[in-house]
């Protein structure tokens, strides 16, 4: 049964939830305010997830997760991938019952209440917008390995590294950003096939990595296999867990994607299965190629493997030009990500109206779009590599856990209402999503910890002094009037 206007008590109440066809209603095409244009198919949502997920993680965390689990670090990549496979086919059930942006904050707010939503939202900027600037500082690194490979020279360390890591700022994140949301504004069409072509080139020089790198595979380097343990694949798979980011971004686009409640969930599990045999395959050339020892310290470490294999630059240059173009797209759809929860949050009333318009030319959400530039260029240029990314995969983490609990609470709330797909295995599968994401998050250092209850708190505040206040659906608005179709 689906709920529609709610009582006086439950209107007021920080936990009161969003009817499902109130999601659905408002995003018909007669809806009020404004719309997203439906554009983008199966294929194209698919490499959109390929596009958010195959990036920094990598290009750069491979070889930093290398020196803390040895060719262990496989079994790291196991785990955070099958972390972020049962977490994806959950987002894939809420997706297909709930198709539209916002991700798991919308299914939050369906299934948990405004105020868990709103906590949801919080970690959700932790995953999108902080990742994004994370991500477009890998970004540098590989523009400035393109730089030496090409012209024999190297940026300065004043330009290209944050304060706490020796620099002034970080000047090709920043402009990274910037291109980004150039595009952005340009409308979701663009953006897609923008994203296509990118993450073309990005297989390309990953499949180029593993060719050349299993030219240089000596089965001794494995022999030795995991000389720190249990605890050493644990710590490597909180760091790895960042390259799996990505695979959720996919349910962002629910307002934009022809047919939502069969392709969301196909695009997600296709996009899993992709990233993660590329993963697997990249790991074991590197490791194959040069013992676990000589990973530390090695700054854009594919490139500099390759650099050591072939003796040239020439293979390094072409690798370091892919991720240079691949990390591009994975900070263009993260940011898209960013837009459109902001957007279904400026709909519900929980930020203001500014985040909800869109332009009418290009039907882009363009002021949000800045805004959002703006708080991601400053993380990019000013904060160190590692925070930004310990920040991101808990943030993530916690979403994921959230989004694993909701689809057990929507099935016994609500049995009734379509699902395009549903989570094989349940309740198993869900209840083993949580636990995994549970599990990888033990691993992160306490700082983070630190850093993201204060953040809580400052989302605190900005729900109680706001968002409780003009919530739509706290002032009896953002109620369906009809069934859900
Ligand atoms: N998964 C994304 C990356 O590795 C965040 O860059």
């Amino acid at each position: 049964m689906t709920s529609t206007r709610p009582e006086p008590t439950a209107r007021r109440s920080v936990f009161r939830r969003k009817p499902v066809d109130a999601f659905v209603t408002e995003t018909r095409p007669d809806a009020e305010g404004g719309e997203l244009q439906r554009s983008i198919g199966l294929f194209q949502l698919t490499l959109f997830g390929v596009g958010a997920t195959i990036g920094t993680g990598i290009f750069i965390v491979l070889t930093e997760a290398v020196p803390e689990a040895g060719p262990a670090v496989i079994v790291s990549f196991i785990l955070a991938g099958i972390t972020a496979a049962l977490t994806a086919v959950c987002y894939a059930e809420l997706a297909s019952t709930i198709p539209v942006s916002g991700s798991s904050y919308s299914y939050t707010y369906a299934t948990m209440g405004e105020i868990v939503a709103f906590g949801v939202a919080a970690c959700l900027l932790l995953e999108y917008g902080v990742s994004s600037a994370a991500v477009s500082v890998g970004w540098s690194q590989y523009l400035n390995s393109l730089f030496s490979d090409v012209f024999g020279f190297r940026m300065p360390d004043a330009i290209i590294a944050a304060p706490g890591e020796g620099g002034v700022l970080n000047l090709p994140a920043i402009v990274l950003v910037t291109l980004c949301c150039l595009l952005l504004v340009r409308g979701a069409r663009e953006s897609a096939l923008a994203n296509t072509v990118m993450v073309l080139i990005k297989l390309g020089v990953l499949l180029l990595f593993i060719i050349i790198g299993f030219t240089a595979f000596s089965a001794s380097n494995f022999e030795t296999f995991a000389p720190f343990g249990i605890a050493g694949i644990g710590a490597a798979a909180s760091s790895i867990f960042f390259s799996f980011i990505g695979l959720d971004a996919v349910s962002t686009a629910g307002e934009e994607v022809h047919n939502p409640r069969r392709n969301l969930p196909l695009a997600i599990l296709f996009a899993t299965v992709v990233v993660t045999t590329f993963y697997i395959l990249v790991s074991l050339a590197a490791l194959g190629a040069q013992p676990y020892q000589d990973f530390a310290g090695q700054e854009a470490g594919l490139a500099a493997i390759l650099r050591n294999i072939t003796g040239s630059n020439v293979w390094s240059a072409i690798l370091a030009a892919g991720a240079v173009i691949s990390i591009f797209s994975v900070t263009l759809v993260t940011l898209y990500g960013q837009t459109r929860i902001l957007f279904a949050m400026g709909r519900d009333g929980m930020l203001p109206e500014v985040f909800h318009r869109v332009d009418p030319r290009t039907l882009a959400p363009v002021r949000n779009t800045i805004i959002v530039g703006l708080f991601v260029g400053a993380l990019a240029g000013f904060v160190p590599l590692g925070v930004l990314i310990d920040l991101t995969s808990m943030g993530t983490l916690v979403a994921f856990t959230v989004v694993s609990i909701g689809v057990i609470i929507l099935r016994r709330t609500q049995p009734d209402l379509p699902r395009g797909f549903r989570v094989p295995g349940y309740p198993v599968t869900p209840i083993l999503s949580a636990a995994s994401a549970i599990y990888i998050m033990s691993g992160l250092p306490l700082t983070t910890y630190g850093l993201f209850v204060v953040w809580l708190g400052i989302a605190a505040i900005i729900y109680f002094t706001y968002s409780m206040r003009h919530s739509q659906l706290g002032r009896g608005h953002a109620v369906a009037a009809e069934p859900p179709r």
